[in-house]
């Protein structure tokens, strides 16, 4: 009776070696498959984030950093003393202010909502409407801009030559430079600074070749975000930042939002019709930590922002649990905070007596 129990067994064993082995390793090959087939697609889309944005033109040096890094924080660069870069692009938000619009000098209402700074300078250029170059342009700029109030550059200089600690740092940055306290070279070294705000996330694993780096949730969102073509502009290492687009391709994107802050985009920097409603498109890096949405912050959840561009950008009406898996897919987007951003850096003492009482 045993020895015919064993032969059965043994027969059993035999045909599940022969028969259902091979079924099974097939859908487990198939999974794999599958899975190797998505990393591959993925890698053709985002190539390898670098690990700064450092180039020939705009290089990074550790003393450059640490006065860019000062600088961005102090808000003695502003003309009454009120508002630094991080009082806008802060630390716990991510590099961003969380607000609809920003509030700058005199509590003035920024026309936009703050992109983040983190891997900003991978972006083809900056500012929704991409009306400055690089991060150094930017933050030249922004000097004498609404944000910060100044009347001219050399009002910068005189202050910041004032600034105990500030003259030597500058020395130490650009050596040999003629005149180093300038504001060509505040815009190199925030610049410089910017250029470290990179950091891999759990996609980067992934990518790299980490499988479960992503749980099967957020890589059935990976595959969605590429199936449903969110790829053809959302592309490259910042996942977006590469161009611009018109944000309303199929329908008027005001219709969508409900904004009250009608905007015409790149529109405002060269004045072509072409250009009417085109914006960057935005790199969706830290995209979950960093509502709200949209280049005029109307929209606040992250699901509803998918759903309006899924709707206005590509005609489709996405079902609730394809913006589940879309959104799971954008959190493994979330690197995290650079490490020299976390932490406000010492400042040098003194010289700044504000010009206009603080609001
Ligand atoms: C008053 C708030 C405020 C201050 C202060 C401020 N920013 Fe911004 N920042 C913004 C807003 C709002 C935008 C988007 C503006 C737009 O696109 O029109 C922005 C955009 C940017 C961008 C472009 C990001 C992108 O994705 O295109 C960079 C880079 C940046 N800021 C860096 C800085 C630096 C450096 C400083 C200090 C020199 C600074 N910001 C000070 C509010 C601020
Ligand atoms: C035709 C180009 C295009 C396609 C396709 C596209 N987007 Fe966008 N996306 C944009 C542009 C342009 C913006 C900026 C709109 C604005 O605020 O002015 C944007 C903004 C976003 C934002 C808001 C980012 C922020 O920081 O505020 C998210 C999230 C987003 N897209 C996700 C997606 C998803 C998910 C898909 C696919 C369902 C998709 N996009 C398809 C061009 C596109």
């Amino acid at each position: 009776m045993s020895s015919r129990c064993d032969s059965r067994s043994w027969i059993g064993t035999i045909v599940a070696i022969v028969f259902v082995g091979p079924l099974f390793a097939q859908t487990v090959f198939a999974d794999d498959k599958a899975d190797a087939d998505l990393r591959q697609q993925a890698r053709e889309l985002f190539p390898p984030l670098p690990k700064d944005a450092s180039t020939n033109e705009r290089p990074i040096t550790p003393e450059r950093v640490r006065l860019g890094r000062m600088l961005f924080f102090d808000s003695r660069i502003s003309v009454d003393g009120s508002t630094s870069c991080s009082r806008c692009h802060l630390p716990s938000f991510y590099g961003t202010d969380a607000l609809t619009q920003s509030i700058a000098v005199g509590n003035k209402r920024a026309p936009r909502n703050a992109p983040t700074v983190f891997y900003t300078a991978l972006q083809v250029s900056q500012h929704w409407d991409g009306r400055f170059v690089d991060v150094e342009d930017q933050a030249r700029k922004a000097l004498t801009g609404p944000g910060f109030g100044n009347a001219d550059e050399q009002s910068v200089e005189k202050r910041l030559e004032a600034i105990g600690g500030y003259p030597a740092a500058f020395r130490e940055a650009f050596p040999g430079d003629q005149k180093p306290v300038s504001a060509q070279n505040l815009a190199l070294a925030i610049g410089a600074f910017e250029r470290t705000l990179i950091v891999p996330s759990r996609f980067d694993e992934y990518l790299a070749g980490k499988t479960d780096a992503l749980s099967s949730d957020e890589r059935a969102g990976l595959r969605l975000f590429i199936e449903k073509d969110c790829v053809q502009c959302h592309k490259g290492a910042g996942v977006g930042g590469t161009g611009y687009r018109k944000f309303g391709v199929f329908s008027d994107y005001r219709a969508a939002t409900g904004t009250k802050n009608p905007d015409k985009g790149r529109f405002e920097v060269t004045k072509k019709s072409a250009d009417v409603d085109k914006f960057k498109i935005p790199g969706l890096r830290d995209v979950a930590v960093t509502p709200p949405y949209f280049h005029d912050g109307s929209v606040n959840r992250l699901n509803d922002a998918v759903k309006v561009m899924g709707k206005v950008q590509l005609d489709v009406d996405l079902a609730d649990v394809e913006v589940n898996a879309i959104v799971a897919f954008l959190n493994s987007l979330t690197g995290p905070i650079p490490a020299d951003y976390e932490r406000v850096p010492r400042l040098p003492a003194g010289g700044f007596v504000p010009s206009t009482p603080a609001h």
